[in-house]
């Protein structure tokens, strides 16, 4: 099946049957379909979910799963090519072993195009050795408001910012240098998904999903209650940065436009975003985002396709959606030049992404977890994190005997990775494979390192250098709303134990946003903003051993206190931009350390 081109397509189109149409405008969770129902359904797209895994949850697994998917799609009447869909948001993120990169507010730190392209082409390269041709990424919100839960999937808090680095991660992903074949980005979600205010989501009869997630659900989702010229300074220009580079996909945003659905929103999903910015690809909705449109399923369907969605992820109760596109379609409330219109654009998508090209050259599957991979992750995490304050506690001074190490996320992978790894919400302990803080500064400095999770070191009463690792447990989405981001009380304990008894007490945060912890950071001799850094949190123990330099300038204003975060014009503790530099191979390091693999 030929679809290398825009006249192809055109012959395409008027050989495809209506079912077979609707069916491209289908994606499914693979939990819900099997490959024989999707050629029977002609279905475009499948995806896995945040915990959509196979079990066992391998490269090879995926790779396995992926394939019976696309060969079921090739034995159909006109064998389009299916495309599969995964959340590799920082990194090939749903599978064991890939190599997971910082979240994007620590890209945001780092500032680095360049990187990010990288991050991007590595990101490639192992999804396409489980033919796996889709990310549902980057997001190119621009968080306002942290106590969003999706704080950390966004770069930053500056609309430039945010562009250059959704955009380099978008050609990284889309034009990898060495595989020759991309894969569909996915700039999402939109638009103003960061906009929106606290307490603005509504509980009524529509269904949602975080009625069974409890009241902390609070902003994601919500109302972004802001005027044309604010969304359009703001929160477009990345979509327009997004499209120029190329990208074949968006993803319309669960949230609203001053009340207004943007899964309903035709004004901006068809004549700002197809219109205005030129959009040539295809519009996703978000998993179950129709529902959510009105209460009458249909009247839903009707709305969404017609304001410009192009593609329902249903992903559950297919049947149901395509019976209702059936009929909306054969009584024409949806008319079927808007069907042919969505149809085209999915279909210059796989043609772009040359799903249906023979000699496609599969990676191995070993360049999933690859060293050439971590290596990227470990220089993005060290040019990531943000020394925010330094009493001349960093680089670690040269002659003390020893460093103690404390806190649970000074050697838990879950906890540095953060929530869409994996799992969605993400995971704590050896969740997957990687490298800890721990692990680096036993690999780098050249002191005598000791660790315990609580702080207990009997066979000294004091420590020359105390490091103590504070976490947010990790999260994703809604149930990652927090009115109060802060330190656990457990870690507080632990702190204020390091603090009586180090003479130098440095402390590392990871967390997907700035938190309040003035009284923390006021007594500790040096802190460092290391947010969520993936697999390769080594690289860390290099940082603070001084082989790297800081470098990195927080992408988000560090709020003082709480009552900032309801005052948006009130003065933060550390300025956006805010970050100390410090040179790096210090004199007391390794030479040629490792980043502790
Ligand atoms: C979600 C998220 C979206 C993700 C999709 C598929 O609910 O909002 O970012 O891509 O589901 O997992």
């Amino acid at each position: 099946m030929k679809i290398s081109d825009e006249r192809a397509i055109e012959q395409l189109i008027t050989e495809m049957t209506v079912a077979e149409k609707i069916g491209q405008m289908t994606q499914v969770s693979k939990e819900s379909i099997s490959p024989a129902e999707t050629a029977d359904n002609f279905i475009g797209s499948v995806l896995s979910g945040g915990n959509d895994n196979p079990a066992p949850n391998t490269p090879s697994r995926w790779a396995d799963m992926v394939g019976s998917f696309l060969d079921a799609a090739a034995d159909t009447r006109l064998g389009i090519p299916l495309v599969y869909g995964v959340d590799a948001v920082h990194g090939h993120s749903n599978v064991g072993g890939a190599t997971i990169f910082p979240h994007n507010i620590g890209l945001g730190s780092a500032r680095d195009e360049d990187l990010v392209r990288r991050m991007g082409q590595a990101t490639a390269t192992e999804m396409l050795a489980t033919g796996v041709r889709w990310t549902f990424a980057p997001t190119v919100a621009v968080p306002q408001d942290i106590r969003w839960g999706r704080t950390y999937e966004g770069y930053g808090r500056d609309p430039g910012l945010v562009s250059r680095l959704g955009a380099a991660f978008v050609d990284g992903l889309q034009n990898p240098r060495k595989t020759g074949f991309g894969v569909l980005a996915c700039a999402k979600h939109f638009v103003g998904d960061g906009a929106t205010s606290w307490g603005t989501i509504v509980r009524d009869e529509t269904p949602n999903w975080w009625d069974d997630w409890g009241e902390n659900w609070q902003i994601d989702q919500g109302d972004a209650r802001i005027s044309e010229v604010v969304l359009r300074s703001v929160h477009l220009p990345p979509y327009a940065a997004a499209v120029k580079a190329g990208a074949m996909t968006v993803m319309a945003s669960y949230s609203s436009w001053n009340g207004v659905k943007l899964h309903a929103h035709r004004g901006l999903l068809t004549d700002v975003l197809k219109g205005e910015l030129g959009f040539s690809g295809f519009v996703v909705s978000d998993w179950m985002g129709v529902d959510q449109v009105a209460t009458s399923y249909e009247d839903a369907v009707v709305t969404s396709i017609n304001a410009g969605v192009d593609m329902v992820m249903v992903p559950i109760d297919y049947r149901r959606f395509i019976h209702v596109m059936a009929r909306a379609t054969s009584t024409g409330r949806i008319p079927l030049q808007r069907i042919d219109d969505a149809v085209r654009r999915i279909l210059r998508a796989k043609s772009f992404a040359r799903l249906a090209d023979p000699d496609q050259q599969v990676p191995p599957l070993s360049v999933v977890g690859s060293a050439e991979h971590r290596s990227v992750a470990a220089e993005a995490v060290r040019r990531s994190a943000v020394l925010l304050k330094n009493d001349g506690a960093l680089p670690l001074p040269a002659v003390s005997r020893s460093i103690d190490v404390a806190g649970k996320a000074a050697d838990d992978i879950g906890l540095q990775c953060g929530g869409w790894t994996v799992g969605w919400q993400g995971g704590t302990g050896a969740t997957t494979a990687g490298t800890t803080l721990l692990d680096g500064l036993r690999a780098t400095a050249r002191h005598d390192v000791a660790y315990d999770q609580e702080g207990w070191f009997p066979e000294r009463d004091r420590s020359d250098v105390g490091i103590v690792c504070i976490a947010e447990p990790p999260y994703a989405e809604g149930p990652g709303d927090c009115a109060e981001p802060t330190a656990s009380d457990e870690d507080r304990v632990v702190f204020t134990r390091m603090r009586d008894r180090s003479r130098v007490l440095i402390l590392v945060v990871y967390s997907g946003r700035p938190l309040v912890i003035p009284d923390l950071i006021a007594r500790a001799d040096a802190v460092v903003a290391a947010w969520l850094p993936g697999t390769e949190g080594a690289a860390l123990g290099e940082l603070l051993a001084g082989v790297h330099p800081f470098e990195a300038r927080t992408s988000q204003p560090w709020p003082g206190s709480f009552d900032a975060l309801q005052e948006p014009g009130a003065s933060p503790l550390y300025a956006q931009g805010h970050g100390l530099s410090l040179s790096g191979a210090g004199p007391n390091v390794q030479r040629g350390s490792g980043s502790g693999q």
